[in-house]
């Protein structure tokens, strides 16, 4: 039985105690919520009872309450009932409540089903871009992504979740040149992502009085893309030192990817895909690149005019790639609205190509943080966050007792990660929102105060 259930029980034999009659069925359906929070959570009205007792409602409530009030101060899932006009406000204990959800989830087959049984999902989640940021704006994906992981592992599908990091592409170029220019071998060694960040703020700073920049980092690329060995050694340190960064951060949300399928492991069959393509004849060429053309979209650009590949493609040849080892039955692309339509002309252009699976791939958007920013450098990392809200879960468990020191430590982590990843999981999906720390860490509107 709910515990709503179980309160409309009570209200109803604690009505007939008073010489009225409402079966609980009706006042359950009569429950309502207390305009302010801090009245209570649930609040049942007397009106109906006006009748029957010939009496005001105001007096009721005031009458019902004193009769109510014994059941309610011993049962475990209340805490408090007061009469409020003719209003009963009943408060829940939240610490009841988060026992039940803790039974229920350490039993890990509740709600289990098992619809999904020899069926395959692929999750394409987090995926952040190695020479720009890893900020909130990818919290969403990785949140979102691994909320969606643990419902279709929980409904019987076998889950394969890939991270198709951005490791590839001119903004490599940019970087390399940034960093001769201003690379810190020490600050790139201990805090790699803020240190490249620092450097991409930099760059996009610098070039728009210095066109120059833009050219070195061309020619950066264009270096990598030729396999020249500085540049991928470059390549290969910025990867590999944030890559070790991520890992931390996924580490700290218990959060883990089957495979690390990123853009550049797919240089090496973006041109098999290419000859493919072209062997069906449905690509053309447009002002000196390859396309494919598409009704009522823009056209997916598979060569650049100077013969260089781009995300298109290597989403295309991703898609392909994935199918043929993994041969799942969905694919969900967990990325920002601003992609939808690109998501629309890959499975378009798969479509098209004659990839008869290719209504098996899903993108599933999500809005924009606003707040925070990768170029102005106004972007607050996901890390900071963690060690903000950990710093004050700590200072508030510093006043409790009963606690070593390691277990506060590990308590506020918990109670960090927690808050960071309900904070996202409990706004709308589709919906942009404004960040805000008092949101994220107190559960609270900016300006309410606490109760
Ligand atoms: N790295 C991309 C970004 O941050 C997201 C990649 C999403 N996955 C994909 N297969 N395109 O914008």
């Amino acid at each position: 039985m709910t515990n709503k259930k179980e309160l409309a029980e009570l209200i109803s034999q604690t009505i007939t105690e008073i010489g009225a009659k409402l079966e609980a069925n009706k006042v359950e359906t009569l429950f309502s919520k207390p305009p302010n929070p801090s009245l209570g959570d649930i609040a049942f009205p007397t009106f109906q009872l006006a009748r029957q007792l010939r009496r005001s409602p105001h007096l009721i409530a005031k009458t019902l309450q004193e009769a109510l009030f014994p059941k309610i101060s011993v049962h475990p899932a209340f805490t408090k009932s007061v009469a409020t006009g003719p209003y009963i406000n009943v408060t829940f204990d939240p610490s009841y409540y988060a026992r039940q959800i803790l039974t229920l989830s350490a039993q890990k087959t509740a709600g289990s089903q098992t619809i999904g049984a020899g069926k395959t999902v692929v999750i394409d989640y987090s995926s952040p871009n190695i020479a720009k940021p890893f900020g909130i704006g990818h919290l969403r994906s990785t949140a979102i992504g691994h909320a969606l992981r643990n419902i279709f592992e929980t409904l019987g599908y076998s889950v394969i979740g890939i991270n198709h990091l951005g490791d590839w592409g001119t903004q490599f170029g940019k970087m390399m040149a940034a960093y001769e220019h201003w690379g810190d071998d020490n600050a790139l060694k201990t805090e790699p992502i803020s240190h490249l960040y620092e450097l991409y703020v930099r760059f996009h700073l610098a070039a728009k009085t210095d066109p120059e920049l833009e050219e070195q980092g061309r020619i950066w690329f264009k270096r990598l893309e030729e396999k020249d060995e500085k540049a991928l050694k470059y390549w290969t340190r910025f990867r590999a030192l944030s890559l070790r960064q991520f890992e931390q951060i996924y580490a700290r949300l218990d959060i883990h990817f089957d495979h690390y399928w990123g853009e550049a492991f797919y240089n090496d069959k973006l041109a098999d895909f290419v000859i493919s393509a072209k062997a069906t004849n449905v690509p053309v060429m447009s002002e000196g690149a390859l396309v494919i053309e598409l009704e009522g979209l823009n056209p997916c650009l598979l060569l650049k005019s100077d013969g260089a590949t781009l995300y298109s493609t290597r989403d295309l040849t991703a898609a392909i790639y994935r199918f043929e080892k993994l041969n799942f039955d969905q694919m969900l692309y967990v990325v920002g609205t601003p992609q939808s339509n690109h998501f629309k002309q890959v499975f378009t252009s798969l479509d098209r190509l004659g990839y008869s699976w290719f209504d098996r791939l899903h993108h599933v958007p999500f809005g924009h943080i606003h707040g925070i920013s990768t170029r102005k450098g106004t972007l607050v990392f996901l890390k900071d966050i963690l060690d903000r809200g950990k710093a004050q879960a700590r200072s508030a468990l510093e006043k409790r007792a009963g606690f070593t020191d390691q277990e506060r430590d590990e308590v506020a982590e918990q109670i960090a990660v927690g808050a960071v990843i309900f904070y996202d999981l409990s706004r709308n999906r589709v919906k942009d929102y404004d960040f805000s720390w008092d949101l994220m860490l107190h559960g609270l509107n900016p300006g309410e105060s606490g109760r």
